[in-house]
């Protein structure tokens, strides 16, 4: 049964165990997937995002941490941050592919056994689609192949350039 799922949308509207959120090192919530995630879901998700921050400060680049959904039909939101694009010298792949491998593991540390992605850092970040495609989907898959307890990885691609990118990685 295929694990990998590519589809066009708004992942506040997702109904998996997780959804994972390109959030910044602040975790205090910002524009892009990570502005709807905490107007859709609402306080509570910021709520815990602050008690992270108390008690470890922000997120690293690569990182990842996990909070409550709040009103949104997922169980919990993985927040990341991923590499702001830099012409691609200063490690983005390897970053990048953090933010997925650390966001799954994350997750079946929780058992979560359905997950949705964004296309973290395409956005405001500036990563290129392409690039940031290719990375995001081999390390989906490399983790997949490792652990068979996450049944389904969707990828939820807000527009065309990004799902056709995807669509094309995962084959
Ligand atoms: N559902 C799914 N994907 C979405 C949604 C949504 N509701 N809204 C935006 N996206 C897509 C964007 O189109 C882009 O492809 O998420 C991808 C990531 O874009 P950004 O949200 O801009 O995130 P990123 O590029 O990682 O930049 C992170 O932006 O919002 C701030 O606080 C955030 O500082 C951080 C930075």
């Amino acid at each position: 049964m295929k694990k990998l799922e590519v589809l066009k949308g708004d992942i506040t509207k997702i109904e998996v165990d997780a959804i994972v959120n390109a959030a910044n090192s602040s975790l205090m919530g910002g524009g892009g997937v990570d502005g709807a995630i905490h107007r859709a879901g609402g306080p509570a998700i910021l709520e815990e995002c602050r008690k992270i921050v108390a008690k470890q400060g922000g997120c690293k680049t690569g990182e990842a941490v996990i909070t409550t959904a709040g009103n949104l039909p997922a169980k919990f939101v993985i927040h990341t941050v991923g590499p702001v694009w830099n012409g691609g010298q200063k490690k983005e792949a390897e970053k990048l592919a953090n933010c997925y491998q650390n966001s799954l593991e994350l997750a079946v540390k929780n058992n979560c056994k359905t997950i949705a992605f964004p296309c973290i850092s395409t956005g405001v970040y500036g990563y290129p689609i392409a690039q940031a495609a290719e990375v995001a989907v081999a390390a989906v898959k490399a983790f997949l192949k490792e652990n068979e307890s996450v049944e389904k990885v969707k990828f939820v691609c807000f527009d065309d350039a990004n799902f056709e990118a995807i669509t094309f990685e995962a084959g």
